[in-house]
C-alpha cells in the first residue's frame, strides 16, 4: 500500500524550502530590529486553554481543533493558534515580575481541522507577535507597521491593512444589543450559520461572506464605542495616518476569536480568492487577567507564511530579491558606491554590489538577476553633482537623489 500525506497537510520541498528559510531569516531580521525576542511553546496543550481564550463558542474550538485523550486521560489539543499559549507561557514563567513589557515573536506550526481548500490547509504556519504590558495607541501601531515591514522585506508589496474597533466589555454589550434588534429582523433571510451565530455570537454574523451584502444597513460599532475605546481609536487611527500607512476602515471587521478589544485589524491580499487575509490581529487587553493573571494590556498578530508564500508566488516575487543593487563605474565612484551600499545595509535594507570589476552592462545584468528592487547608479557625473541616479526595476523609472543615505533610503521606502 502506498502512503500519502493527509489530506489538507503537504510536503515542502527543497526548492520551496529555500523561499521558507529565507522568509524565516526575514522575520528575525525585522524583529530584531524592532526588538522582539523569540519564544518557542509547545505543539500540543490543554484543550481548555483554547476554549478559555481562544472562545468556547468559536469555529476554532467548535469545530476545527484536533484533541485527543493521552494515555494519562489528559484533554488535549493540538494548538490552532499561538496567542493563548504565549500567554500561558507568560503566566507560567512569571515573565510579568522580570518586566513589566514584553515583545515575544514566535515562528509555529498550526493546526486547524478546517475544509481544505486554496490557501487553507489542517497543518500551517504562522509568524506571530504579543506585546504584553502596554495600553499605548504607538503599540497598536508599531504592531501594524512591524507586519508591513515585513511584507515589505520579502517584497509582497499589494497587501492593504483593514482596521477596525470592537470595544470593550463596558461599550461592546450596548452594540451588541442593538445589533440583535437589527438582526432580529433580517434572521429569516440569514443563512444557518449566521442564525446559530444571532444566539451565541452575533458579532461573527457581520463578517458572515454569505449574508455580509444583506447587512450593508447594520449599525456601527464606531457609533458605540465609549469614550476611552473612542480615543483609542482615532489615536491608532490618526498615527497610522502619519506614518503614511494606507488604511481601509471596516466595520464588519469583527475576527473570529473572543479575546479580542479595540483595535482589530487584518492585513488582506484581495487576488488571493475567498482566502485572502495574509494576517490579522488586534489588542486582547482583558485576556491575560482572564488566564488567571494582573490586569495587562496585549497587542499582537499573526500572519499566515502559507499564504504569504501563495501571494508571493503569484505576484511572482524572487524569493532572495534584495532591496537595491550599486552600480558604480571607476574607482572613486566604487568608494563613494560602497559606502552607500554599506549605510543602507546598516540601516536595515538589503543591498548588494559588483565584486569583480565588471562593465556597467554587466553589473546591470547582475542586479537584474539579484532581483533587486532598485538600482542606485553613481557615474562620475553624478559623482561631481552629488547625486545618486535611482532606477524602480519594476517600473523602469529613473530619478536623480541625493547622495546622501537618509534621502535614498526614504525614496527605496516610498515605493
Ligand atoms: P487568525 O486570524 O486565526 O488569528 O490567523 C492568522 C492568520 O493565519 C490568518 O490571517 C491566515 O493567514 C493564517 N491561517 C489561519 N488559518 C489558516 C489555515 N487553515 N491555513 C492556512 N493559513 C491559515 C490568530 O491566529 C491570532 N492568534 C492572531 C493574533 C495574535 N491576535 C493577537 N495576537
Amino acid at each position: 500500500m502506498a502512503f500519502e500525506s493527509i489530506k489538507g497537510t503537504r510536503d515542502i520541498l527543497p526548492e520551496e524550502t529555500k523561499k521558507w528559510v529565507d522568509i524565516e531569516k526575514k522575520i528575525r531580521e525585522v524583529c530584531r530590529r524592532y526588538n522582539y525576542k523569540e519564544i518557542r511553546v509547545p505543539t500540543f496543550e490543554r484543550a481548555e486553554l483554547f476554549s478559555k481564550s481562544t472562545g468556547k463558542d468559536t469555529d476554532i474550538v467548535q469545530k476545527e481543533m484536533y484533541t485527543f485523550k493521552d494515555k494519562g486521560g489528559r484533554n488535549l489539543a493540538l494548538k490552532p493558534e499561538g496567542t493563548p499559549s504565549v500567554v500561558r507561557a507568560y503566566l507560567e514563567h512569571g515573565l510579568s515580575s522580570k518586566a513589566p513589557f514584553h515583545k515575544l515573536f514566535y515562528i509555529e506550526r498550526m493546526f486547524r481541522q478546517e475544509r481544505p481548500q486554496k490557501g487553507r490547509w489542517r497543518e500551517f504556519s504562522q509568524f506571530g507577535v504579543e506585546a504584553l504590558g502596554s495600553k499605548s495607541p504607538y503599540l497598536d501601531v508599531e504592531i501594524i507597521l512591524l507586519g508591513m515591514d515585513f511584507f515589505r522585506q520579502i517584497g509582497l508589496s499589494n497587501v492593504e491593512v483593514h482596521i477596525n474597533s470592537i470595544g470593550c466589555s463596558r461599550c461592546r454589550p450596548n452594540y451588541k444589543k442593538h445589533l440583535r434588534e437589527y438582526l432580529l429582523k433580517k434572521l429569516p433571510e440569514l443563512c444557518d450559520d449566521c442564525k446559530r451565530k444571532f444566539k451565541t455570537n452575533p458579532l461573527r454574523i457581520l463578517d458572515c461572506k454569505v449574508d455580509r451584502p444583506k447587512l450593508k444597513d447594520a449599525p456601527h460599532i464606531y457609533d458605540f464605542l465609549c469614550k476611552e475605546c473612542k480615543d483609542h481609536f482615532d489615536a491608532v487611527v490618526s498615527i497610522l495616518k502619519k506614518q503614511g500607512v494606507k488604511i481601509i476602515m471596516n466595520h464588519n471587521l469583527v475576527r473570529g476569536l473572543d479575546y479580542y478589544t479595540k483595535t482589530v485589524f487584518e492585513y488582506v491580499v484581495s487576488s488571493l480568492g475567498a482566502q485572502n487575509a495574509v494576517g490579522g490581529g488586534g489588542r486582547y487587553d482583558d485576556l491575560v487577567k482572564i488566564m488567571g493573571g494582573r490586569d495587562t494590556p496585549a497587542a499582537g498578530f499573526a500572519i499566515g507564511l502559507d499564504r504569504v508564500v501563495l501571494a508571493m508566488r503569484e505576484k511572482d516575487v524572487v524569493s532572495n530579491g534584495i532591496d537595491f543593487f550599486v552600480v558604480t563605474i571607476g574607482e572613486e565612484t566604487e568608494k563613494i558606491g560602497f559606502s552607500i551600499l554599506q549605510q543602507l545595509r546598516n540601516i536595515g535594507f538589503s543591498g548588494e554590489k559588483d565584486f569583480t570589476g565588471r562593465s556597467i552592462k554587466a553589473q546591470m545584468r547582475s542586479a537584474n538577476k539579484s532581483g533587486a528592487k532598485y538600482v542606485i547608479i553613481i557615474g562620475e557625473d553624478e559623482l561631481r553633482a552629488k547625486k545618486v541616479r535611482l532606477k524602480n526595476m519594476k517600473t523602469g523609472s529613473e530619478e536623480d537623489v541625493i547622495l546622501n543615505e537618509r534621502e535614498i533610503a526614504r525614496r527605496i521606502s516610498e515605493c
